[in-house]
C-alpha cells in the first residue's frame, strides 16, 4: 500500500467557493497503485501555507507520495513550484519533464505548467496543473511509473 498525500492550492477551493472535483479524481485515480488517500486538504495560494502542509505531510504523516493540485500557471498568485522547491531535498526532473512532454502531444498550453517534482526525506511531492482533465492526463501517464521509485525510497 502506498500513503497518499493530497494538497490542493486554490483560493476559491479554499474559500468553499469551487468544489475540488481534481483532488477527487487524484484519489480515484491513485487507487490503481494501490495508494490509500491519509491526508487531504485545501490551502489558498499562499506559499508559506503550502510548504507548511507539505513538511507537515512528509515529516509528520510520513506519506510516500505527495501530489499537489494547481497554482502551476503564470498568474501572480501561482507558486506552488516556488513553495515545493523551498521544501525537497532533491528535484525528480524527469516527473516533471514526463508530465510536459505527454501534455505538449494533447495541447501547447502544457508548457504554461510550471510544475516541479522532488523528495523530502521519504516522501515524493509532484505538483500537478489545477484542471480536472490535466490531471487526468498527466496521471495516466506518470502513475504506472511511480510504485517502483516509491520502493526505492522506502
Ligand atoms: N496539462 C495537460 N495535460 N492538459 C491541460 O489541459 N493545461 C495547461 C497546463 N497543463 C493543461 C496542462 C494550462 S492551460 C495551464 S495555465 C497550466 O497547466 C497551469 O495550470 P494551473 O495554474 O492550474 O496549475
Amino acid at each position: 500500500m502506498i500513503k497518499v498525500g493530497i494538497l490542493t492550492v486554490s483560493d476559491k477551493g479554499f474559500r468553499g467557493e469551487r468544489k475540488d472535483t481534481s483532488g477527487a479524481l487524484i484519489e480515484e485515480m491513485v487507487e490503481g497503485i494501490d495508494g490509500k488517500v491519509e491526508r487531504y486538504t485545501i490551502v489558498p495560494d499562499e506559499e508559506d501555507m503550502i510548504s507548511k502542509e507539505l513538511i507537515e505531510m512528509s515529516d509528520v504523516y510520513q506519506l510516500d507520495l505527495i501530489f499537489t493540485t494547481g497554482g502551476t500557471g503564470f498568474s501572480v498568485r501561482d507558486v506552488t513550484p516556488e513553495a515545493t522547491l523551498k521544501v525537497i531535498e532533491k528535484e525528480a526532473l524527469g516527473i516533471a519533464e514526463a508530465m510536459r512532454f505527454k501534455s505538449l502531444q494533447i495541447t501547447p498550453k502544457a508548457m504554461l505548467s510550471r510544475a516541479v517534482a522532488g523528495i523530502r526525506k521519504k516522501s515524493l511531492i509532484i505538483n500537478l496543473p489545477g484542471s480536472e482533465k490535466a490531471v487526468k492526463e498527466c496521471l495516466e501517464f506518470i502513475l504506472p511509473a511511480l510504485p517502483h521509485g516509491i520502493g526505492i525510497l522506502k
